[in-house]
């Protein structure tokens, strides 16, 4: 095995892991969940599900990676021989979110270009599933590679392939300090522009004003918690492998604060600016905030177009930096996605890093072809919904019950965390992680499960976004359990290196 990569810096370990978390989740999901689920409000499920979930899973998966010091995969089996299937059930998990979240930003790349001459026209919804997209009139055609697609995808593999072929300190963790600042400045920019433009309170008001009667409401805490796992970036197999490469003197409590907080503040400024754009342009064209407000692609590529061909001066600046923002957000996080796969499967087949990057990361590119194709988005959607919900609840919930109630692990994982880290860990901890965080991803998975088992039958409520059974049955649960079934088999597989060899802490 090669001698294990490590972090520059503590500052490149922390802005690696805030570039991971802070992504499109941040910017185009953050803002529009906390609206539907009671505005001002929101913040009391949110704060609890970080404070419970989040940030003590965050903790528990540093504490991990840094005392097995391994992929998912290896920190798995490490920690119980038998458990290694669930670090490639994560793995596999990031990798199909890898094939498709490259695509949005391809299409982010494609509209920083477009923004410098408005491009898109007036019919902004046109443009994008008409002229850009050349979206199929229904789901599971295929067609041909779009062009405008297909070559900003190509340079985002370059670009992603190359870091991490780079390695950890020269790669990742260079890309990370030029792109986080950078993103930071930007957004700053973005932000400060949005709040003083026409109009800007009434958005403002909209979001922050509380709704006390939804936070009663089951959905709305499973929002928020999903909100949470998908923004931080956990229970992806993500944040044990970049905490693997930590050295042994390190701090992780702190270090999980920092990135738990970071992602958040970041997760409001963006609320904060979307929001004062949709005042805006609500006002501007004499209707309700309601009326404009989007959540994901409807709202990076259609409304914020739209906004920005309404702007008084300057609109075009305005659209790259906001396109610019996406990209760099996107970048950051599809490299740690795309790392997870890199070190499991150098790690597994005893090949250097390069070799993993261009086996693992061209697989990937070659199936994220699939989403530039005339019926990609439907793809795209569906995969994204089935994936993430599964990932979501179900890894988080196994992994949870794994540690903290099969394998019983919470007390040598709080003597390793406090050993290293400034603050202590006390029984907030073990009761956040054994209790709390169960029951609720419990609550959700059966919940889950419940409706989407039950949708396609229901010709009241139909499949989700109203697809066909069959589309729903290969783009969804197919590729949602093929993850756990490849998952399985990989870890059937022999090793081609040794992993008991290497120093890790084995209690
Ligand atoms: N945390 C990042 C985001 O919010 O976009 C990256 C990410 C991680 C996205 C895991 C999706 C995901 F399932």
């Amino acid at each position: 095995m090669e001698e294990r990569s490590q972090w520059g810096t503590r500052a490149g370990f922390i802005l690696a892991a805030i570039g991971s978390a802070v992504g499109l989740g941040n910017i185009w999901r953050f803002p529009a969940e906390a609206y539907a689920n009671g505005g001002g409000a929101f913040f009391i499920p949110y704060l609890f599900a970080l404070l419970t979930a989040g940030i003590p899973i965050l903790i528990m998966e540093f504490t991990m990676g840094h005392k097995y010091r391994g992929s998912a995969p290896l920190t798995y089996r490490r920690m119980h021989k038998k458990t290694e299937g669930i670090g490639w059930w994560a793995v596999l998990v990031a990798f199909v979110i890898s094939t498709y979240y490259s695509v949005i930003i391809a299409w982010a790349i494609s509209y920083s270009y477009f923004s410098l001459n408005l491009t898109w026209g007036d019919d902004t919804e046109g443009f994008l599933f008409g002229d850009y997209l050349q979206l199929a009139e229904t789901e599971g055609q295929i067609g041909s590679l779009v062009p405008g697609v297909f070559f900003p995808l190509i340079v985002v593999w370059i670009v992603v392939l190359g870091v991490l072929i780079r390695g950890v300190k020269r790669g990742i963790e260079i890309a990370n300090r030029i792109m986080i600042p950078t993103l930071v400045i930007v957004f700053l920019i973005i932000v400060m522009r949005a709040i003083t433009l026409p109009g800007a309170i009434t958005g403002l008001d909209a979001f922050f004003k509380p709704d006390f009667t939804e936070i009663l409401s089951p959905t709305v805490w499973v929002a928020a918690y999903g909100q949470i796992f998908f923004s931080l970036s956990i229970a992806f197999a993500i944040m044990i492998t970049y905490s693997s490469y930590l050295p042994k003197k390190s701090d992780i409590t702190n270090n999980a604060f920092i990135t738990g907080f970071s992602n958040s503040s970041f997760e409001l400024l963006a609320g904060i600016g979307v929001f004062a754009v949709l005042g805006f342009m609500a006002t501007s064209q004499g209707v309700a905030i309601d009326d404009v407000v989007a959540g994901g692609v409807g709202l990076a590529f259609v409304v914020f177009p739209a906004i920005i061909n309404e702007f008084p001066a300057f609109g075009q600046f305005f659209g790259l930096l906001f396109f610019l923002s996406l990209v760099l957000a996107g970048f950051t996080s599809l490299i740690s996605i795309v790392e997870t796969y890199v070190a499991g499967l150098s790690e597994k087949f005893n090949i250097s890093r390069t070799k993993a990057v261009l086996i693992g990361g061209g697989i990937a590119a070659l199936i994220s072809l699939i989403y530039s194709t005339n019926g990609g988005l439907y793809f795209l959607d569906t995969v994204d919904y089935f994936i993430n919900q599964f990932g979501v609840a179900a890894l988080g919930l196994v992994e949870v019950i794994l540690i903290a109630w099969i394998l019983r692990k919470i007390g040598v994982f709080k003597t390793h965390a406090n050993e290293i880290s400034d603050i202590r860990l006390g029984s907030w901890w073990t009761i956040s992680l054994g209790v709390i965080t169960p029951i609720v991803l419990g609550y959700m998975m059966i919940d889950l499960l419940r409706l989407n088992l039950t949708r396609g039958f229901d010709t009241e409520t139909g499949n989700y976004e109203g697809y066909s059974n069959i589309f729903i049955m290969w783009s969804g649960w197919v590729v949602a359990i093929a993850a756990l079934v490849i998952g399985i088999v990989l870890a059937i597989v022999k090793w081609k290196s040794n992993p008991e060899e290497g120093e890790y802490d084995e209690r």
